[in-house]
């Protein structure tokens, strides 16, 4: 995966070309660090680091990632794991992130990703807004009869995300789960989630997988 590096004084900025879907969260939080009509497009130099951490943690599909080099703080992952199904679009997780990319020597640790979920992204396990060509349309809610009770308690460091090979997303940890409307939502205690677009049940797997024939190369 292409990844390009921007040094600046205080801060150490990477972008991940891929795995970016032009959420603009950086070119609208802060223009004057990430200006996608300059070359390069992304000046390290041009924000107090704080601001340029800050604006970074907003992008959902951890595209940009920061280093600080002023001995300032790094990204802490949020503790609260979660993941949000947007409509007709990605699956965003946040937490700490164990991905398992097949073929990977190591897992990737990361604190924000956008997993497809439509079956056409060519750089599965991630997004690459290949849902928009693909026409990929879902407003799915989320079914909460597997979702643990409020007093469920389940000691969860890092939240283990393998695709499984022409299957599922196969998510470990304790999680909580969101819909598209944003007032459906459980915590599960792990989860299978569709990332071949066709299960009945998204954003579950239900095997449609299996019918459909789908195949995951992925990256
Ligand atoms: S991965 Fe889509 S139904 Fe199983």
């Amino acid at each position: 995966m292409k990844k390009l590096t921007y040094t600046g004084e205080s801060v150490e900025i990477t972008y991940e070309v891929e795995r970016c879907i032009h959420a603009a969260e950086c070119a609208n939080g802060l223009p004057a660090v990430f200006d996608p009509n300059r070359k390069p497009w992304v000046d390290a130099d041009g924000a107090l680091p704080d601001e340029v951490a800050e604006v970074i943690r907003r992008c959902p599909t951890g595209a940009l990632k920061y280093r600080r080099l002023d001995g300032g703080p790094e990204e802490v992952a949020s503790a609260a794991p979660a993941v949000t199904v947007s409509e007709d679009g990605p699956l965003y997780v946040e937490g700490n992130l164990r991905i398992h990319v097949p073929g990977a020597d190591e897992p990737m640790g990361e604190a924000r990703a956008a997993l497809c979920r439509c079956g056409a992204s060519a750089a599965k396990p991630f997004c690459d807004n290949a849902h928009e060509d693909a026409g990929f349309r879902d407003r799915c809610t989320i079914d909460l009869a597997r979702a643990v009770d409020d007093d469920y308690t389940e000691e969860t460091d890092v939240i283990e995300v393998t695709p499984l090979a022409d299957g599922p997303l196969k998510l470990e940890g304790l999680i909580e789960i969101s819909g598209v409307e944003g007032d459906d939502h459980g915590r599960f205690a792990g989860a299978f989630l569709c990332r071949c677009g066709a299960s009945r049940a998204k954003p579950f797997c239900d095997g449609s997988h299996r019918e459909i024939e789908f195949e995951a190369e992925g990256l």
